[in-house]
């Protein structure tokens, strides 16, 4: 008889249920008003006294053993329909997750930045509300220089030393008086030009710059530097340095990269040449130097400055640089699987 409650003892331990109905016949079966324990305490009158002892204390073990059983299964199961609750079912998929995309402009920036940081480059910064000296006289542009009128200004009117940077050469300016050389330094950023608004042109666009200035730089360096950034973020190995002017370096150049006359579009954007500028360079202007703290006679350097925009437009072949501030989603949502 013992040895048969041990046997239900066992049972009851090895049981698992994961829904009510199976609890509540278990239920029964053990603890209900006509149960097996109830069985047993009817038996445990007929048992002679000397066993009274053993078996009562298996059927206790029993009743209690049981009643517990039932107790943790349904608070396990009431806890699992909280959580259903509040959770609905946690075994269906999630929602997917709408991912937002990078702007083409700070993937092309964060693209050059990266190449250019690969060969030594920093990244500096300056601001955007610039004031004459370090927009355009400590780049040799003084005031009525004809040069000033190729990039049209906007001047906070009741201050003419207060205006928007027309291009980001003010951050050479800036980093110069407060670095020495070797410097070697890229600067990306915003700049603004009182032009009218076209597919071609904005008032608003952004600039990188580059200042390298160290011993003995030249300008086969130069044109190294710009082969090996041109190779790397188009993957052209043929460029030309145009003869230009900038009054902040002597010589100057229009820096181009030889596109290719492969498709249509490449003749289109070409004009037939094969032929593409991306921005200007040249030697640093001694005066420029000067200005800015830095020993003209021990020290020579190059600078360039490339149009973000236009190596965007040319990468993705978009036609008209106003998509780049409409906000309009479906231009920007094609831009998710880039970087
Ligand atoms: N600042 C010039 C512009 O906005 C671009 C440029 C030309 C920058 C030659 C340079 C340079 O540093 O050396 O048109």
């Amino acid at each position: 008889m013992i040895d048969k409650i041990k046997e239900h003892i066992e049972e009851v331990k090895a049981f698992h249920a994961d829904n009510k109905e199976k609890i509540e016949e278990f239920r029964i079966k053990y603890l209900g008003s006509k149960g097996l324990l109830r069985e047993l305490f009817a038996d445990f009158k007929t048992v002679p006294n000397e066993m009274k002892k053993d078996f009562g204390q298996v059927i206790n073990q029993l009743k209690t053993i049981a009643e517990e059983k039932v107790a943790t299964l349904q608070e396990q199961i009431e806890s699992k329909e909280v959580a259903k609750g509040i959770y609905g079912d946690l075994t269906r998929p999630g929602e997917p997750v709408t991912l937002g995309s990078r702007h083409p402009i700070s993937i092309v920036k964060n693209q050059i930045i990266d190449i250019f940081s690969s060969v030594g480059f920093n990244v500096s910064e300056g601001p955007e509300i610039e004031d004459d000296w370090h927009n355009f006289t400590a780049l040799n542009l003084p005031e009525y220089h004809p040069a000033r009128d190729m990039q049209d200004t906007f001047f906070i009117q009741t201050n003419p030393d207060v205006l928007l940077r027309t291009h980001t050469s003010s951050v050479q300016v800036r980093y110069m008086e407060n670095n020495q050389p070797p410097i070697r330094t890229i600067s990306p950023g915003r700049v603004f030009r009182n032009e009218d608004i076209s597919a071609r042109s904005h008032c608003i666009f952004h600039q990188v710059e580059g200042l390298y200035i160290d011993k003995d730089v030249s300008f086969a360096d130069l044109k190294q530097t710009l082969l090996y950034f041109t190779k790397e973020m188009f993957g052209k190995s043929k460029i030309r340095l145009r003869p230009s002017y900038f009054p902040f370096t002597e010589p100057s150049a229009e820096i181009d990269i030889y596109w290719g006359l492969k498709t249509e579009t490449d003749y289109r954007i070409t004009k037939g040449t094969g032929w593409l500028e991306i921005g200007g360079c040249g030697m640093v202007d001694p005066n420029v130097l000067k200005n800015c703290g830095i020993d003209a006679d021990e020290y020579t350097g190059f600078a360039f400055g490339m149009g973000v925009e236009r190596i965007a437009m040319l990468l993705y072949q978009i036609g008209d640089i106003r998509m780049f501030y409409e906000n309009d989603v479906r231009f920007l949502e094609q831009f998710k699987s880039s970087l």
